[in-house]
């Protein structure tokens, strides 16, 4: 099995030591629930994780495939650009897996505008230390655009306050996805 070219999972890996001391933790794209279910089994015991999507059937999926977790997962059927307003405490962990799910219609899928609207609530609602990670696909159009724009914003975000690490597959395409991963540290 390959391991460096899953960037899901390695970005998976760098989050588990901030996962386990986390209280509260978003999965902003919960689609059928495997990153959901990856935080929840990480996850202390008492953490509380908010699952977000728009799409019913989406969320039900999460729903049943973590269901042994249920009691500790708010399952939110709203746009990430909510949560500012839907999660009421400070942020330890956050992942945004974006783009569509697969198999499912491609025009249900994360836009720039309200990914960079989400990103900037996290990122201002995650505590010291904190770390949010985004997987991003550039190789469709609306993936491109979401990446370039992240890439802007993450490239001037005052160093004092966030560290923002990329893990790209240098001599993969250009259109194979790659994470950011951002730590707050003050
Ligand atoms: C690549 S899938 C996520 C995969 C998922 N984390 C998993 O483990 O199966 C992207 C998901 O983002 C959801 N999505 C799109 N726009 C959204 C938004 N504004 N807010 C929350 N979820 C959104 C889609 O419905 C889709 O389920």
């Amino acid at each position: 099995m390959q391991t460096v070219s899953n960037v899901l999972n390695l970005v998976k890996e760098a989050i588990k030591p901030a996962l386990q001391k986390a209280q509260v933790v978003v999965d902003a794209t919960a689609g059928n629930g495997h990153d959901t279910l990856f935080l929840a089994e990480h996850a202390a015991d008492e953490a509380k994780i908010y699952a977000f999507d728009i799409q019913d059937a989406a969320l039900s999926n999460t729903r049943a495939l973590t269901a042994e977790y249920a009691e500790r997962i708010n399952y939110v059927l709203a746009s990430h650009d909510k949560i500012a307003e839907l999660v009421p405490r400070p942020i330890d962990v956050a992942m945004f897996n974006l783009g569509y799910l697969p198999g499912e219609e491609h025009c249900v899928t994360t836009k720039t505008e309200s990914t960079m609207t989400a990103v900037r609530q996290v990122l201002d609602k995650l505590t010291c230390n904190g770390v949010c990670v985004i997987v991003a696909y550039p190789g469709h159009e609306a993936g491109a655009q979401e990446a370039a724009s992240l890439e802007e914003f993450f490239a001037v975000l005052p160093r004092k306050n966030y560290t923002v690490g990329c893990y790209r597959l240098l001599n993969h395409a250009r259109t194979a996805p790659y994470a950011y991963v951002v730590e707050k540290v003050w």
